[in-house]
């Protein structure tokens, strides 16, 4: 079913249109900012009245004359100088929710997208002979996140994993690895190793002229496919990636191998970008690099690509030694992505710091027609993660923090948690509980933050029982499960009650409260992916949570008597459903049974 803010928003619309005869009103309708005064409200009548200049109240009044949503609604209120407020009927959020249980797809009243589109997401993005720090986290998880949403609103999202596995450094990867293999026949590597031996490599080029030169030649070789270099190449890339597909399968993150297609497939593709530049007259020679300076129709610099003395900016495609860039890349896996994986919609997901690059790169793309304007390109980008000091998150020495070992400490936290909680579980169920709640509170309070603002990493704060935090949300959804234990030691078929259920019985404001709030999940979903934002499916899981719990302190449910037990423990199931459904499916959060 559509959205019930949307069916109402179409009515509405369409009443304006009725009473003005003014094609394309629009009735703004919202979520009510009060509960006092209903449960939505229209705000489009003002800026009509106004355009039409007529008295907004009047025109109000007009409107809802011409509106039918009994169906849904109590008679609709007008207030202040022309808001319509608008409060769902019990009979109708009865009725979505035996609706919402009779479905077989379990899909909780949310439709799939009418125009599947196909959406490449570009997120996570490692770079060889680097472990994953922090910074990578917020990419990984929010792009996983996007993809989770996308999919399950039916479209074909294609998961791409641009990795840094070409371009300068590689050189020097291939070096380290070299050295290590001339000291020792049979060395014991891991990512660790591979990382120290690389960045010793980078310290010993910065002194010795020699080693430079030497990598340099490398560099070259390299990139002239000279078969050795690459198959040192290729146990680096092996060595890194396996580490990040671990550390994926521990985040409960879709990235394997198949999704990884990383800066050296395009390696061939490069000459062909600068040439098409060179040829559409965008590409020009500046300081004896190749560049491109996005400019509008009139040819000067488009708005925010000019640095502070007014001079437009350049995207460089090629150094002035031949070496291409990031950039050079980045156009040819558009284009790739679009002509190839035939792409409706490409998603970056990267930090806030990359802002410029991205622009520059869309600009210049739809400069050379290989994006056509239907197709939506979009850079979302995050914050960064600080830790208590607010200074970005640094371990002591000032290092950035290894993903890995954040993960294990969250974990090895969590299992305190779980130790409190309940003793008496067996010892390998605490740590299956243990890992579901640590990853989970990492990713959860990652999700609840808003994502372009920077937040403060506090694993005292995101593992806490109360608040809008993953444990809260798992205990929440646990303590549903026990009633359904609880129903079973007392011989009471909850699930045979559940099907049967034609009719509900929906008398106390803390029911209604509930199963208002269950009705709007699908809001919640379209709100948090039209912006790419998972905190509006937080705040919306954590409000679930909250009322649930109103409910479930003035209702009994498996006391309530013939008369009321199906309605509760119906509100009671969904509830569960929608918190497993917004956990597990969407935020990739696992659920734990008993906690
Ligand atoms: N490897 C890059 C980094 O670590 C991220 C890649 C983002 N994707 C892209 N198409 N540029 O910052």
């Amino acid at each position: 079913m559509k959205p019930t803010i949307v069916i109402l928003d179409e009515r509405i619309s369409a009443s304006m249109v009725g009473v003005t005869g003014k094609a394309d009103c629009e009735a703004q309708v919202c979520p009510a900012t009060d509960p006092k005064f209903g449960d939505y409200q229209a705000n489009g009548v003002m800026p009509l009245a106004k355009q039409l200049k007529t008295d907004p109240r009047k025109l109000a009044e007009k409107v809802v004359e011409g509106l039918d949503v009994s169906d849904i609604c109590e008679l609709p209120e007008i207030a202040g100088p022309g808001f319509i407020n608008l409060r769902l009927k019990p009979d109708f959020v009865a009725d979505r929710l035996l609706k919402i249980n009779a479905d077989p797809q379990n899909r909780l009243d949310i439709a799939k997208a009418e125009k599947p589109e196909t959406i490449v997401v570009d997120f996570s993005g490692p770079n060889i002979a680097k472990q994953m720090h922090v910074g990578h986290l917020r990419s990984t998880i929010i792009g996983d996140c996007i993809c989770r949403f996308l999919e399950f609103l039916g479209h074909n999202v294609i998961r791409q994993n641009h990795i840094g596995d070409w371009g300068l450094q590689m050189g020097m990867v291939v070096y380290a690895l070299e050295d290590v293999y001339w000291e020792q026949d049979e060395p014991k590597l891991n990512l660790e190793i591979l990382e120290q031996e690389y960045k010793r490599i980078v310290e010993l080029e910065k002194e010795d002229p020699e080693i430079a030169d030497k990598v340099r030649k490398r560099t070259a070789e390299l990139q002239a496919k000279e078969p050795l270099a690459m198959r040192y190449w290729r146990e680096a890339c092996g060595i890194t990636m396996s580490e990040c597909y671990r550390l994926y399968v521990m985040m409960g993150v879709n990235l394997s191998t198949i999704h990884t297609v990383g800066e050296s497939f395009y390696k061939d593709m490069l000459t062909d970008v600068v040439e098409e530049l060179k040829k559409k007259s965008l590409a020009v020679e500046s300081d004896g690099a190749i560049c491109v300076f996005p400019v509008d129709s009139t040819g000067s610099p488009q708005a925010g690509f000019k640095n502070k003395e007014g001079e437009p900016l350049p995207l460089i495609i090629q150094k002035s030694d031949g070496a291409y860039l990031y950039a050079t890349t980045d156009l040819a896996a558009i284009r790739y992505r679009i002509n190839e994986l035939k792409a409706d919609r490409i998603i970056y997901v990267t930090d806030a710091r990359q802002k410029l690059h991205f622009e520059m790169l869309f600009a210049v793309a739809r400069m050379a027609k290989w994006v056509s304007d239907d197709i939506e390109l979009s850079h979302v980008m995050f914050g960064s993660v600080l830790g208590e000091d607010g200074a970005p998150l640094k371990t002591r020495s000032g290092e950035n923090v290894k993903l890995k070992e954040l993960l294990d400490e969250a974990v090895k936290q969590a299992r305190k948690v779980v130790d409190e909680k309940n003793a008496d579980l067996p010892d390998d169920e605490k740590d299956r509980i243990a890992k579901a709640v640590g990853i989970g509170a990492v990713k959860y309070a990652d999700f609840s933050n808003n994502r372009t603002s920077d937040y403060v990493f506090s694993f005292d704060r995101m593992l806490a029982m109360d608040g809008n935090t993953a444990p809260y949300m798992q205990y929440a959804y646990a303590r549903i499960k026990s009633i359904g234990r609880k129903a079973v030691d007392r011989d009471i078929k909850a699930e045979k009650e559940l099907k049967g259920i034609t009719n509900l019985n929906i008398t106390e404001p803390s029911e209604l409260d509930l199963a208002k709030h269950l009705v709007r999940y699908g809001e919640a979903i379209e709100a948090a992916i039209n912006d790419y934002r998972p905190n509006y499916l937080t705040s919306y899981l954590y409000e679930l949570a909250q009322k649930f719990s109103v409910f479930y302190t003035n209702c009994p449910v498996l006391d309530a008597g013939a008369e009321k037990r199906p309605t509760r423990l119906l509100l009671c199931d969904l509830t569960a459903k929608t918190i497993e459904h917004g956990l597990k499916e969407l935020l990739g959060i696992e659920v734990v049974d008993q906690m």
